[in-house]
């Protein structure tokens, strides 16, 4: 399949750099909506799409979990799966479509997950982890990077993290993204595992250290960008921040061209951002779609703002209702707009 006229795939070396800042992969919130929207706020940061099963694309056919919008790109495609060949395909599948990153998820800890032996269970097994990445690298010409955890269950993870990289690293693979807490397959939920088990961000540092030739992004717990530029001076290459990046987009995607990646640019004003995505939710209309499913991801968008519960509150009441249009911009803007003036 060739790339569409107006694909704006980026090569490797700039996903590296993309990479400094971006947004985590968040099953039914990054979805193609949210990333459009985020990239209002942030040209350079990278954008990850929801995990995207292998078996979904290849055996289920379902190709159009692969949408996005051209403006989208830097944006890079999760992968979850366990079978290197199917792997391989819907690495394939994503490369056709003109992302510029496939990735491999062995961090979600769901049931789901784990029953299709997947995700963060992999830490259990870096072999056949390498075998998924070899597979992938093989049949794409874009990167193939992995974001793991730091260990599950009773793993120490100061002895399975470094025989993880080192394994998995053997096959070329160098970029990885290190959530900086293990995950617990049994008795946690998946949220309590994003919480629950300690972070430890000395050891995914440590891990630069004993792999300075790996490109290491962190995640976990990162709710400012003074944090994220004080991992980034701690040597990390990468930052990756989900779910701050989603509640309060603004106060975490607006300032980083300049502040992450030295940018000569205006902040974007969060007003402007809103009347912004008018067009696309227009088109998006027009296609058939219906508004909540993108105002949805903008209700952080003033998020500690005066009259920000107004914004919330009109969106996500309203957004709802039948024949609810872009015309809802303008009306919640406007209530904000008077609950912050009395
Ligand atoms: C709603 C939700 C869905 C998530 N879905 C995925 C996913 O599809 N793939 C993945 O690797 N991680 C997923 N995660 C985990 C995040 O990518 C990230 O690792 C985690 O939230 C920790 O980062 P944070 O503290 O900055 O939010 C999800 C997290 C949330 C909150």
């Amino acid at each position: 399949m060739a790339l569409p006229d107006d694909s704006k795939q980026i090569g490797q070396t700039d996903v590296r750099r993309a990479a400094r800042l971006s947004v985590a992969p968040m099953m039914d919130w990054t979805d193609r909506h949210c990333r459009y929207f985020h990239r209002l706020l942030s040209q350079k940061t990278l954008l990850y799409t929801e995990m995207v099963t292998a078996p979904a694309l290849v055996k289920g056919g379902a190709l159009h979990l692969l949408d996005y919008a051209p403006e989208e790109h830097p944006v890079a495609l999760q992968l979850g799966g366990s079978d290197p060949r199917e792997l391989a395909q819907a690495a394939r599948l994503g490369a056709q479509a003109g992302y510029d990153e496939i990735n491999l998820n062995v961090g979600c800890p769901s049931d789901r997950v784990q029953s299709g032996a997947f995700g963060a269970v992999l830490m259990k097994d870096p072999g056949l982890v390498a075998d998924c990445i070899k597979a992938m690298q093989d049949s794409v010409d874009v990167a193939v990077t992995v974001k793991c955890r730091i260990g599950v269950d009773d793993q120490e993870p100061s002895e399975v993290l470094p025989d993880f990289l080192s394994r998995v690293a053997a096959t070329g693979c160098d970029r990885f993204t290190i959530h900086a807490r293990k995950a617990w397959l049994q008795g946690l939920s998946p949220k309590e595992n994003r919480d629950i088990p300690p972070l430890d961000y000395d050891l995914v540092t440590e891990m630069k250290g004993l792999f300075p030739a790996l490109h290491i992004s962190i995640n976990g717990g990162i709710t400012d960008i003074g944090t994220a530029c004080d991992l980034l001076d701690r040597g990390l290459e990468g930052v990756m921040i989900g779910r701050a990046a989603y509640h309060q987009p603004w106060d975490i995607l607006a300032k980083v061209d300049s502040q992450i990646f030295g940018m000569d640019t205006d902040v974007p004003d969060p007003v402007s951002v809103a009347l912004g995505m008018k067009p696309y939710i227009q088109n998006h209309l027009k296609q058939g779609g219906r508004l909540h499913q993108i105002t949805r991801h903008m209700l952080g968008l003033f998020a500690g703002r005066p009259g920000a519960r107004h914004w919330r509150r009109r969106l996500s009441e309203d957004g709802v209702k039948n024949g609810a249009d872009e015309s809802l911009i303008d009306r919640a803007l406007d209530d904000m707009r008077m609950a912050a003036a009395v």
